[in-house]
């Protein structure tokens, strides 16, 4: 969703502004056009050089730099933004935008753009936290500004506090929410849930399995670049927490099957992703079980079925991973879940289905259309699940 956007991207002076060059290679890299805008101050602490090398276009430091093919038309850059990003943003840039201040490239620019503008401030935290700081800050949200972070951590004085540039994934995942929003999601609430589900035996031992989450994590993520409003429900995992997605941590079947009825409620759609447990124990120990030589029997019982139990006017998609007889077990699970349609998973090929960064599917629907998908980057799975989820949401009417 990044290909081909015009990014522009403004650094200005802080120690983190080296943190720019590793932005601006991930949106280069993802198919962005990014247009670099120096203060002179950020020249200080990164060359030019290192930004037009890694974004292989022209970039701007000066105001009246009659070498550059932007700034003599200098609002040229503010029409053609999607977005425009300030990373890192000092106490000084806040400032100035906040009093709506021209007397650089950046500001012009900022002034002059009609695309959204996000800034990632990154200073001292007495400088941040001072209420000018704050008041300026404040007066950017209330138009529209869109502020990503700041972190906290160690920060340039040698102290640890809140002022430090927001993570690169943070500002990636909130320039992709922003150019998501009119997309053919916008609107919608989509509900996705991820992981294998633990079910304890005893307080340190749990039955789970190896889903690893990297595909419902893939759809949150998807949905949220179309314009979405996201909610992940995720069993224990190991992945970071996409960016601009609400997230509900959970452990148990049980417990992820609560909080899907809580926020299906409003939503336009419900993918279950998570391999939920099959199986749990009838009662877990409260105390840890003793080892015994003769062995353990464990008594289990099936949880409840979330996706065939949950009720509610949204779109209900189902995952369905099997080693044999793809089409005709994921078809049983459809009708008897009473789902719009099933992603079938091939689990048989080492590089499908649990764990690993690609996935086979066969999406399967109602009227009886089968699809069966290519290997696939989980990423582009979720695209392809999305595609037939806007296709079965009810149309906007015409005027
Ligand atoms: O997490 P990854 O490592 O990326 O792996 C992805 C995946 C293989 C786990 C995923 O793509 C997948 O296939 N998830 C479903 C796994 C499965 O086989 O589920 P199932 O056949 O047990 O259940 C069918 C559907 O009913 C699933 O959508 C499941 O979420 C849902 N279900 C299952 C049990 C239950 N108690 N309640 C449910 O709602």
């Amino acid at each position: 969703m990044l290909s081909n956007k015009t990014i522009v991207l403004g650094i200005t002076g802080s120690i983190a502004a080296y943190k720019a060059a590793e932005i601006a290679s991930q949106l280069t890299q993802a198919g962005a056009n990014v247009n670099v805008i120096m203060t002179k101050e950020a020249i200080q602490f990164i060359s030019p050089i290192t930004l037009r090398a890694i974004t292989g276009r022209p970039l701007v430091t000066e105001m009246f730099d009659l070498a550059s093919e932007f700034s003599i038309e200098h609002v040229s850059l503010a029409e053609a933004a999607d977005i425009v990003v300030i990373a890192p943003a000092t106490a000084n840039i806040i400032a100035k935008l906040a009093a709506g201040i021209a007397d650089d490239m950046l500001c012009c620019t900022v002034l002059a753009t009609k695309a959204p503008v996000a800034i990632a401030p990154a200073m001292e935290t007495n400088m941040y936290n001072n209420p000018i700081t704050q008041d300026n800050l404040s007066k950017l949200k209330a138009r529209n500004f869109v502020i990503i972070g700041p972190a906290t951590g160690w920060l340039a004085s040698g102290k640890e506090g809140l002022g430090r540039l927001a993570d690169i994934d943070d500002i990636i995942g909130n320039i992709r929410k922003v150019l998501g929003r009119g997309g053919d999601l916008a609107g919608k609430h989509i509900v996705v849930t991820a992981g294998g589900t633990q079910e304890p035996i005893d307080p340190v031992r749990y039955i789970s399995n190896r889903s690893s989450g990297k595909m419902g994590y893939a759809l949150a993520e998807a949905a949220r670049d179309r314009g979405a409003k996201v909610t992940l429900v995720t069993a224990p995992i190991s992945l970071p927490e996409p960016v601009g997605v609400d997230v509900i941590k959970v452990g148990t079947a049980q417990e992820m099957r609560q909080a899907v009825v809580k926020v299906t409620s409003q939503a336009d759609a419900l993918i279950m992703a998570a391999a939920v447990a099959d199986y749990r124990p009838i009662k877990a120990a409260k105390d840890k079980i003793k080892k015994r030589e003769a062995g353990l029997t464990l008594e289990l019982e099936c949880p409840p079925d979330i996706l065939g139990s949950v009720k509610g006017n949204f779109i209900k998609v189902g995952f369905a991973a099997e080693s044999s007889n793809l089409v005709k077990n994921a078809k049983q699970k459809l009708q008897q879940k009473g789902l719009d349609f099933i992603v079938a998973n091939d689990i048989t090929a080492s590089d499908s289905g649990f764990g690993v960064d690609t996935n086979k599917v066969t999406i399967i629907d109602q009227e009886g259309k089968i699809d069966s998908l290519p290997l696939l980057a989980k990423r582009e799975v979720a695209e392809r699940v999305l595609d037939r989820v806007v296709e079965l949401l009810p149309k906007p009417k015409s005027r």
